[in-house]
């Protein structure tokens, strides 16, 4: 028996980086809003200005994304955690009564994140049973404000 034959021990593990949470969204070939709870984002570069992010290759929305010219990158708010689950959970239309306008590449962008990058599709990188999304920021924005958080398999809200 080896340490990866549990799967479950294996995520644990990697569950003990905390991790701040985004909805990744973008407009699917059929011209539909789509999106997905993620917490894989992270920084890349700065010149030129590029972030990335994982998709599970069995998610459905895997291939919207993986054929998107753009995406945008909404880090949610300590407040936001229903729109967490809302984007983890599969369902026809997980935009609908939400609050959202449309980015200037025609991307959704949530109202009232804590952060948002707009985003056009850089590059695609092979990840074993997920893509790496590389995406160049075209316009960003942020505010003030405490970030949802997600440790050890759980939602977290910081303390001082
Ligand atoms: C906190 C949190 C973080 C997640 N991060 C990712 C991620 O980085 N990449 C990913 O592919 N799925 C991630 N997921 C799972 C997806 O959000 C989930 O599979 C979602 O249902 C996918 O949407 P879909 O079923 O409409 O494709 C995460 C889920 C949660 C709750």
């Amino acid at each position: 028996m080896n340490q990866f034959d549990n799967q479950r021990e294996f995520r644990n593990a990697l569950g003990r980086f905390a991790t701040g949470v985004t909805v990744v969204t973008t407009i699917g070939p059929s011209g539909k809003a789509e999106g997905i709870t993620a917490n894989s984002f992270s920084a890349l570069s700065l010149k030129p200005p590029l972030i990335l992010w994982c998709i599970g290759k069995s998610t459905p929305t895997y291939k919207s994304f993986i054929t998107c010219t753009h995406f945008s990158v909404n880090v949610l708010k300590a407040d936001q955690l229903d729109i967490s689950r809302r984007f983890a959970t599969a369902s026809h239309d997980k935009f609908a009564g939400l609050d959202w306008r449309e980015g200037a590449g025609g991307v959704p962008l949530l109202n009232d994140s804590l952060a948002a990058f707009e985003c056009e599709f850089y590059a695609n990188h092979e990840g074993g049973d997920h893509s790496i999304l590389v995406g160049k920021v075209y316009n960003f924005s942020y505010t003030d404000g405490a970030p949802l958080l997600f440790n050890a398999g759980k939602y977290e809200k910081m303390t001082a």
